[in-house]
């Protein structure tokens, strides 16, 4: 069962959100044991969960606090797969006088925040030799998106340089690291956001399942091969 998730420990970050809980859903019915972070308890995704049967942990922390990222995974005994996904997208423009302080947070939860997680998460697979990685990136950072503002769209852009210095320096210890680079996805980060439909080829946003279901299969042993790939997700917005 190359799709399956049976027996893997799985972390999530930002699993309180709309595509994180989602990821929790399709990686717990793949049999997968959850390790949920978010800022707050990811408490009511992960009793969901755990009235279906699933293995769920919960942790709370900001994923801008280096060492409590460290000092989590640090304590976490396997880990075989990581989604990194947390994230924050401001609507503001970059002419507002607070927009330098705003760039700043932006990057450090999208960009660094990712850095935070993933180095002690490396260090932990590379001994282990085996595990995956999937960033969650975005459209944006791929063509400048339909609508975000430039920091976000500089974050994420980062967070697509480093999927593949991260996949060279991880794949020599069977380590593979890939990314999903979400379309516009109806969740709380683009509510109150309207978005021309018919700029996107399917004429519609994604569902945080139609996101979530590709994170997954970039989780399983279905996608052993694929290294250092952004798998575009986007409705046709963005052709690679
Ligand atoms: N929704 C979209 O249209 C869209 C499009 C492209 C990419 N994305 C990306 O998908 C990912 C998930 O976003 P979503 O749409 O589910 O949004 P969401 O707002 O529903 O979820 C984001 C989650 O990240 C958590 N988070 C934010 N800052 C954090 C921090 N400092 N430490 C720990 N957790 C933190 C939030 O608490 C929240 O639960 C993000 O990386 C986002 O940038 C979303």
């Amino acid at each position: 069962m190359p799709f399956s998730l049976k027996g893997k420990v799985v972390v999530i970050t930002g699993a309180a959100g709309g595509i994180g809980s989602e990821t929790a859903r399709v990686c717990a019915g793949l049999g997968a044991t959850l390790i949920l972070v978010d800022v707050r308890s990811p408490h009511e995704i992960a009793d969901e969960l755990r009235g279906t049967g699933a293995s769920v942990q919960t942790a709370a922390f900001d994923v801008r606090d280096r060492k409590a990222c460290e000092d989590f995974l640090g304590q976490v005994p396997r880990l075989d797969v990581i989604v990194a996904n947390a994230g924050y997208c401001p609507w503001d423009d970059w002419n507002d006088p607070e927009w330098d302080d705003v760039f700043h947070e932006t990057v450090d939860i999208n960009a660094l925040g990712v850095v935070n997680v993933l180095r002690p998460a490396f260090e932990k697979m590379t001994q282990q030799r085996a595990g995956r990685m999937v960033l969650v990136s975005s459209v944006a950072g791929r063509m400048g998106g339909l609508k975000a503002s430039p920091h976000y769209v500089i974050a994420k852009g980062g967070v697509n340089a480093l999927v593949k210095w991260l996949a060279r320096k991880g794949a020599p210890y069977g380590v593979t690291v890939n990314a999903v680079a979400p379309g516009a996805t109806a969740t709380n980060m683009v509510r109150n956001q309207v978005f021309d439909e018919q700029a996107i080829p399917l004429g519609r946003m994604a569902t945080p399942r139609e996101i979530a279901l590709p994170i997954a299969f970039l989780c399983s042993d279905a996608a052993s091969y694929i290294c250092g790939t952004i798998l575009d997700v986007n409705g046709g917005v963005y052709m690679n």
